[in-house]
């Protein structure tokens, strides 16, 4: 199996355990396109991890922090031009447009492989080829799929170890010949002989292009976060949303691939509780997964599941099941202290790869909203001297952690459970400064579909684009759904139906926790407090909660239902964010009428014709 090296092809170095064949010559295939200097096979090893980051201290890639600040960590700091995702590079590349839909970028597959072959031919000269093998969700579970990304990037590599289920031991899970999505990965910075590599290698040009018919991802000209490790968004969202919903097209019952965090409830007396909860980027999903529930609540206790993304399918007993595919967090450092999120600052102790975040004078990490006062000197993420007299950020604004998930001290016994858990209870949210109340409760699974077709979120600072503009973002899944939109809502309504005629579907909630006051303000205090709002939802969920108010979108609670002990929280302030204001909701459904027109080719008619019904409910 071992190729010698012959005319300036790297030696193929496949190690004993390997196996498959089909994948051994996958990654000849790639290497003879590639041309790397050379093929590395991660095992997935804590020495390996540890080799690798030296490398990349060596190479200025990464700094070591200081040890006795923050033990086993370090800090990688991005090319300026490649700090997000691209979602405007980024393409389903389905055989027709229509498979892809209106929201996603489309081009016709041949043509994309044309264009991608030019751009992959000889683009990991003077690098190292890593292969890195990964499994998303609990290995050898019948609900995990494994992936082997291929990629030119070290960073890629340790990284991939904390996120995902990365090492020697998926290849025993792969045996001779089992299924695995092939990922290829280039920062697209070729080394011409003697040529010395620049700290974070990346390309103007970038392409993360995605196959769903081959479940294949090709990405090209990007070392960061979504664009780089393929294992999450690109796999565990885009070509898994799409593998569910063909699992259905196929006459099974079908799973989804959401962009939704799970978080389990325990009550005083034991029982426990899952919900799983779909909100877009910025709007607290990390802090909503590890919430830390207020005094009144003593003896209950929030572990998280996962905080990004949940695999949900339906189990023998007619309920449904949620997965974290994921190993790790990948998690927005700005804004997280010990006040919005102690359990996520208690995971970031020790063992974090830190990116594009500020570096203290002392060897440690800081970021903007990390502490009150902000130290006298800092180098800031592009490696200037920064103060706080400093016009410009000390960390950019999506600067990221990566830390593996049982660093969380509040990590839930199940997380790796490859039966998954049983979710009680979905829960959607946007940030809304207007119009949307704190919760709602939909009157059934067909209005709840229609309240996640339709929501919205206002666009915050760190994003792209004008601030507070209104963006449609479905299931917040705009940018992660791997095929037609039009035909995910009818999978989640078909799938709907299928689970009712068998068991219990949860019920569907939408949330708001960011109306502000005139002053400006958000009125609901959020974090901790969110623990009020949540017990209601799970006694609503099994019918224990009282009867509530009803109005034109569902069921909302009364000032009396929740639980204010310990908060200061007036009967004025409850009402000023729960208050549906009609003339608002008639411009509101004016945007959700554009969506439609958008998502007209394939929309489902129930979702035209609850759209109707509301409609006449607040003319009525
Ligand atoms: C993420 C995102 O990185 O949603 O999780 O942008
Ligand atoms: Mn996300």
């Amino acid at each position: 199996m071992n190729q010698p090296v012959m005319g300036g092809v790297a030696a193929l170095n496949v190690p004993a355990h390997v196996k498959h064949q089909k994948l051994i010559n996958w990654v000849a295939e790639i290497a003879a396109l590639t041309k790397p200097d050379s093929i590395y096979w991660c095992d997935g090893s804590e020495e390996e991890y540890d080799r690798l980051c030296a490398q990349m201290v060596e190479a200025g890639t990464m700094k070591k922090l200081n040890p006795a600040k923050r033990p086993n960590s370090y800090l990688a700091w991005s090319d300026p031009s490649d700090v997000a995702r691209v979602e405007d590079r980024t393409f389903i590349c389905s055989s027709t447009k229509e498979q892809a839909g209106p929201t996603n970028n489309w081009m016709d597959p041949a043509e994309m492989r044309r264009t991608l072959h030019g751009l992959f031919d000889g683009c990991m000269a003077g690098r190292t080829l890593y292969v890195v093998p990964f499994s998303m969700g609990p290995l050898g579970s019948p609900i995990a799929h494994i992936g082997v990304e291929l990629s030119d990037s070290p960073y890629v590599a340790v990284n991939m170890r904390i996120m995902t289920r990365m090492g020697k031991a998926v290849f025993d899970v792969l045996g001779t010949d089992g299924d695995f999505v092939p990922c290829v990965h280039t920062v697209g910075m070729p080394l011409a002989a003697g040529q010395k590599d620049v700290p974070w290698p990346c390309n103007a040009t970038k392409y993360i292009v995605h196959y769903p018919e081959t479940r294949e991802i090709w990405s090209f000209g990007s070392g960061y976060g979504g664009n780089a490790l393929l294992g999450k968004k690109c796999f565990a969202l885009r070509i898994a949303s799409n593998m569910g919903y063909q699992e259905a097209q196929q006459g099974g019952t079908g799973w989804l691939a959401e962009h939704m965090l799970i978080l389990g409830v325990e009550s005083p007396k034991g029982d426990k509780k899952y919900v799983a909860a779909a909100f877009p980027s910025a709007c607290g999903k990390t802090n909503f997964a590890m919430l830390i529930p207020p005094k009144a609540f003593d003896g209950w206790k929030v572990t998280t599941i996962g905080d990004d993304i949940a695999w949900i399918k339906p189990g023998a007993d007619g309920k449904l099941y949620a997965i974290n595919p994921e190993a790790g967090y990948f998690g927005v450092a700005p804004g997280t202290n010990d006040k919005t999120n102690p359990n996520c600052m208690a995971s970031l102790r020790e063992n974090v790869i830190f990116t594009n975040v500020a570096l203290t004078d002392d060897g440690d990490v800081w970021w903007e909203g990390m502490t009150k006062q902000a130290p006298d000197h800092l180098i800031d993420w592009q490696g200037k001297d920064w103060t706080p007299a400093s016009s410009t950020k000390a960390a950019h604004p999506n600067a990221r952690f990566t830390v593996a998930a049982t660093q969380n001290p509040v990590i839930d016994a199940a997380w790796d459970d490859p039966a998954g858990v049983p979710i009680s209870a979905f829960i959607f949210g946007g940030r809304r400064s207007t119009t949307v109340p704190l919760v709602t409760e939909a009157n059934n699974w067909v209005e709840g579909v229609y309240m996640a077709a339709t929501m919205g979120s206002e666009t915050t600072a760190a994003a792209a684009g004008q601030m507070g503009v209104v963006r449609r973002d479905p299931f917040a899944m705009l940018p992660f759904i791997g095929y037609n939109m039009s035909d995910y809502f009818q999978h989640w309504l078909d799938l709907g139906k299928k689970v009712e005629a068998k068991g219990t579907l949860p019920k569907i909630f939408c949330v708001n926790w960011f109306r502000t006051g005139e002053d400006g303000g958000f009125v609901w205090p959020g974090y901790g407090d969110n623990m009020r709002v949540l017990k209601w939802v799970l006694d609503r969920a099994d019918g224990s909660a009282p009867a509530g108010q009803q109005h034109m979108f569902g069921t909302s609670p009364n000032y009396g239902d929740l639980n204010w002990e310990g908060a200061e929280f007036s009967e004025v302030q409850f009402t000023q964010i729960t208050s549906i204001d009609k003339d608002a909701w008639v411009e509101e459904l004016k945007l959700h009428t554009e969506l439609f027109e958008k998502l007209a080719y394939r929309l489902p008619q129930e979702l035209v014709d609850t759209k109707q019904q509301l409609e006449g409910r607040l003319g009525a």
